[in-house]
């Protein structure tokens, strides 16, 4: 298991929670995909993990938009962060389908950002956003 539940600290929101408890089974999937280098798998589930962080960082940027959020700016960049790596990412993958580059990606870089920004940008946010 890459990133267990309980590494995903859970915030005053049952919206955000779903989210990212939804989010999560696709990461993990995708973590094994990578670790089997499965090409094909790798390809449908490094797709799927777009689409499903999209949605999770939208979902929350349209929440904070809609309560007037004051931090919404500093929060939303730390989404786009992670948009533009992941794309970068995705674009390398689909010239080199490489799984080493993206294992070390999720191994020194996504987990880690994943599991902070829950717990101090989706955490602050969370009981402010209705
Ligand atoms: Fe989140
Ligand atoms: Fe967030």
């Amino acid at each position: 298991m890459y990133i267990e539940a309980h590494e995903v600290q859970e915030v005053a929101n049952a919206m955000m929670n779903m989210l990212h408890e939804d989010e999560l089974e696709v990461i993990n999937n995708f973590y094994d995909a990578v670790k089997a280098k499965d090409i094909e798998k790798i390809d449908e589930l490094f797709k799927a993990l777009l689409a499903e962080m999209e949605v999770h960082f939208k979902t929350e940027e349209d929440m904070m938009e809609q309560n007037a959020y004051a931090d919404a700016g500093m929060h939303k960049s730390d989404h786009d962060v992670m948009r533009k790596k992941l794309t970068k990412f995705h674009k390398r993958w689909e010239v080199l389908k490489g799984p080493k580059e993206v294992l070390n990606f999720l191994d020194k870089d996504f987990k880690k950002w994943y599991t902070g920004h829950v717990s101090k940008w989706d955490a602050k946010a969370a009981p402010l956003l209705g």
